[in-house]
């Protein structure tokens, strides 16, 4: 039984066309499909800019938020300056200290799962574990996970909360933070970024604001969706499962082809300020396209059966975590989740049991998508 819809709603129009067309705040937009096109397209920046605040992801996020966030929304040079203030933070979960710090994260879930009926694993076991794997990312204090998993699995969209209500609290949190690292600095992220200077000069409150926005706003749910599609296929599959616990060095590709499979960011814009055409559709100056990496990974003249999940697919080049410049700064981070969780559950549990699940869609009316799931309930046997 495979715990996860292998449907790829972009197939069709990937082959015939090479692009689809959806509608989004007033505008059409194309988004570009096929592997090859989404690699040049992310590479000429010139055509296709992220410089253009809000409107980076599709819909805009003009409601929910109120600062650009960063560096994601600008274009070189800037882009490089602002990349370079945090690279050291995303370059953390190298190190071998965050490792093991990351396992016993992992195996104290485990413990609790192991003693439950079951576990619903997106709210009781990815959202604490990406929450508290965040506290170490951005050297806060572990009690900071609390609140963090109140706020849930995303971050602006909550069907009981208006999205500007979300929002609006992050904001509110990071001011908060921004303001207790100007008068107590520590080692964590927001001192850092309080105290960094680009062009010679302090970065601004909003540019501040920016960093922490992009941090929780991208650094949750897509690792809840990967932690949550892994689980999902090692109760699909208890001959992988088996596979890895025989060979351990299968988790560093089989993490490759879980980010390439459930491709957690279907698609991001951008804006193209003199416009251009892909494949015929015009996109007009000002306007937007979108780089669709959850259908470059689907690619067929790329992956060989691309629907399938091949542990121990090899070469993976997958645009799960982007392709060029604004390749994701997280990926370290969620691939030492994934690899680490992938090598304890192999090692620890003897077969997941999925007891029920509800599927996260994503619906637009030109295509239908599951990322990830709203419910999973898993029972974990030990060995
Ligand atoms: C499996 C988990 C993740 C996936 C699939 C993912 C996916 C992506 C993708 C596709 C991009 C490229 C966006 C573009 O080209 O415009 C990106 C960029 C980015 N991601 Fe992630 N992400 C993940 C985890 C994280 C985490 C954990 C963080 C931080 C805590 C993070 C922070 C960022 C940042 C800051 C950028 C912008 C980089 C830049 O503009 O130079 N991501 N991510």
């Amino acid at each position: 039984m495979q715990y996860w819809n292998d449907h790829d709603p972009f197939e069709t129009a990937r082959r015939q066309d090479g692009t689809l067309d959806i509608h989004a705040d007033g505008e059409t937009i194309p988004l570009v499909l096929r592997h090859s096109d989404v690699r040049q397209a992310a590479k000429d920046w010139e055509t296709f800019s992220s410089d253009a605040p809000f409107r980076v992801p599709i819909p805009a996020e003009t409601a929910v938020r109120s600062v650009r966030q960063l560096p994601i929304e600008t274009d070189p040079p800037a882009h490089s300056q602002f990349r370079a203030l945090v690279n050291p933070f995303f370059r953390r979960p190298r190190s071998p200290e965050m490792a093991a710090q990351v396992q016993d994260l992992i195996d104290e879930l485990l413990d609790h799962a192991f003693r439950q009926e079951s576990v619903e694993v997106v709210h009781e076991f990815a959202l604490p574990l990406q929450s508290r794997a965040l506290t170490l990312l951005l050297g806060m204090p572990m009690s900071e996970a609390e609140e963090w998993i109140s706020w849930g699995t995303s971050m602006f969209y909550d069907e009981n909360v208006a999205g500007d209500e979300k929002g609006n609290m992050l904001h509110q949190y990071l001011e908060r933070q921004f303001d207790r690292a100007a008068s107590k600095p520590g080692d964590d992220f927001f001192s850092a970024l309080s105290q960094a200077e680009i062009d010679g000069r302090p970065l601004n409150r909003a540019e501040m604001l920016g960093f922490g926005n992009l941090a929780f706003a991208g650094g949750r749910d897509t690792v809840i969706t990967v932690v949550s599609f892994a689980l999902a296929h090692l109760a699909s599959s208890p001959g992988d499962l088996a596979s890895l616990r025989d060979n351990p060095k299968l988790t560093i590709s089989a993490t490759e082809e879980i980010v390439r499979v459930s491709s957690p960011l279907t698609m991001i814009g951008r804006q193209c300020p003199h416009g251009t055409s892909v494949h015929g559709h015009p996109v007009q100056p000002g306007s937007r396209a979108a780089l669709c990496w959850a259908s470059a990974n689907r690619d067929e003249t790329i992956f060989e059966d691309p629907k399938s999940v091949r542990l121990d697919r090899s070469p993976n080049p997958h645009f799960g975590f982007g392709s060029g410049i604004h390749s994701c700064l997280g990926a370290n981070q969620a691939r030492l989740i994934l690899r680490t969780l992938l090598e304890r559950v192999s090692h620890r549990a003897s077969t997941l049991t999925v007891q029920s699940l509800v599927p996260h869609m994503e619906k637009w009316p030109e295509y239908q998508r599951q990322v990830g799931y709203e419910k999973l309930e898993i029972t974990f046997d030990a060995r």
